[in-house]
């Protein structure tokens, strides 16, 4: 797919069907993961796979906004490095190729962050030093997204020329 027509394409998508992804798509997506560039290129993210539907439950559980996990084929919890005060940054940057590269290939995804880091680092055990950033849940759309539209505000409402505030 090119990649504009997957970028204006995509919806995060929180209802999956049951079919389960090929595990060769999954693979494709952690590839995309570990091939993103990061501050000073330290790629510090560590990334759980997490397949288990008993897995999926405590993830769904351990969610404040994102309980629709329980039904994805699978999720990946991303967890950053602290220390490095642009790991957000990278961390956006892994989730959108990680959604981009899953949706190239027909499978839809949604990320949340609110997360009860204690109870999720405790079924999880995930060490003490890394940040519970977000966690993305993918699977098979469970409805068709081909006639939603995004909601979106104007380039003119999002872009200065030259200096802020000034139209084009
Ligand atoms: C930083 C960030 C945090 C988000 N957190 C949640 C979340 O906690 N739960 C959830 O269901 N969706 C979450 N989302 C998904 C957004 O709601 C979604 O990207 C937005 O509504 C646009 O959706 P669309 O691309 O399908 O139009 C998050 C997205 C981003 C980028």
């Amino acid at each position: 797919m090119d990649t504009f027509d997957c970028i204006a394409t995509k919806f995060d998508i929180r209802e999956f069907s049951e079919k389960q992804v090929p595990s060769d798509i999954q693979q494709r997506i952690l590839e995309a993961a570990r091939l993103t560039g990061s501050g000073l290129n330290t790629q510090h993210w560590r990334l759980i796979l997490v397949r288990d539907k008993e897995n999926l439950r405590k993830l769904a559980n351990d969610s404040y906004s994102g309980g629709w996990v329980s039904n994805a084929a699978f999720a990946i919890i991303v967890l950053t490095n602290p220390k490095h005060n642009f790991h957000m940054i990278d961390a956006g940057r892994v989730i959108q190729d990680m959604q981009l590269a899953a949706w190239n290939y027909g499978v839809a995804s949604c990320l949340f962050t609110g997360i009860n880091k204690d109870a999720l680092s405790n079924d999880f055990e995930i060490p003490k030093d890394l940040n519970i950033t977000a966690v993305v849940g993918f699977g098979y759309a469970g409805s068709n997204p081909a006639k939603w539209k995004k909601n979106r505000i104007s380039i003119k409402d999002i872009v200065s020329i030259e200096k802020y505030g000034k139209a084009g």
